[in-house]
């Protein structure tokens, strides 16, 4: 058994999240935890449709069937590519071939450093920068970088007519789950503190090692100014959705992460246990 064999991604379907607005649903089992990981990206429907993140390679069949189930691929308008990641970028070929009329929303840093594996379409690319915005036709979208991120190309995707943020990896955290058991379907079906407790392990272990190095007064307000926008909903790759009180307590949250101390990282020894109970290979 490899331990790719050992890590199911299970099916979920499209969840709306609100007005024309979906997350593109799949779930990873972690390893030696009855824990899942999610692996979202999202549909925005509309004058001007738009697919945000592309998910995984590994996903591709039921990804391309859950986006052009909600989106003819003609009518998509806009892809966004939040970073350079697998996660993200797994379908971006497949994606831009379907749908003709797409614009691929990145940056010069997007295609910098992910040139090597996809030669991007440059006549129709638009580049945006964090705190720039474009037109969709019937909404205007802010390109808006979350305080926590594991490539510097990164910028979540901020929908002022609908209040709901696209944080990319931010907002990361494992929910209770496993083979055989459902995940937590929003972010308040969580124990608060397993939440925290996901949270600091992802956001300093999966994506930002460097957040003990940053000035604490800095990174708050740099978490300030991105909660200013007055975001009602956040969407992450790795998180169930985030609504109602739980968005305030989200950015309170990420807040803290700076001056947190992580539990250990997993290592050899993690993983020989992990091996021993796949079958001692
Ligand atoms: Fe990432
Ligand atoms: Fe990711």
């Amino acid at each position: 058994m490899s331990l790719l064999d050992a890590v199911p991604t299970v099916h979920q379907a499209p969840k709306k999240v609100g007005p024309g607005t979906y997350v593109i649903q799949d779930v990873q089992h972690a390893l030696g935890a009855p824990l899942s990981v999610y692996l979202n990206s999202a549909v925005i429907q509309g004058a001007e449709p738009i697919v945000v993140d592309t998910g995984s390679a590994r996903n591709r069949e039921q990804w391309l069937q859950d986006v052009f189930g909600l989106v003819e691929p003609e009518d998509v308008r806009w892809v966004f590519l939040t970073h350079d990641d697998s996660d993200h970028t797994g379908n971006l070929s497949q994606v831009m071939d379907a749908c003709p009329n797409a614009r691929l929303v990145c940056s010069w840093t997007l295609v910098e450093r992910f040139a090597n594996a996809y030669e991007f379409p440059l006549q129709r690319c638009r580049w945006l920068n964090d705190g720039e915005s474009f037109d969709a036709g019937d909404r205007m979208l802010v390109a808006l970088r979350p305080p926590v991120y594991d490539s510097p190309a990164t910028r979540g995707l901020y929908d002022t007519s609908t209040g709901v943020y696209w944080a990319a990896d931010a907002f990361a955290s494992p929910v209770p789950g496993g083979p055989g058991v459902a995940p937590a379907d929003t972010i308040a079906d969580v124990d608060p503190e397993a939440w925290w407790g996901g949270m600091v392990m992802f956001g300093i272990h999966a994506l930002s090692p460097w957040l003990s190095m940053v000035d604490a007064t800095r990174y708050a307000a740099c978490v300030k100014e991105v909660r200013s926008h007055g975001m009602s909903t956040i969407i992450s790759g790795h998180s169930p959705v985030i609504d109602g009180p739980r968005v305030e307590q989200a950015f309170d949250m990420i807040g803290r992460l700076a001056g947190t101390t992580p539990p250990p990282c997993p290592d050899q020894a993690v993983l020989d246990v992990m091996l021993a109970a796949m079958g001692g290979e």
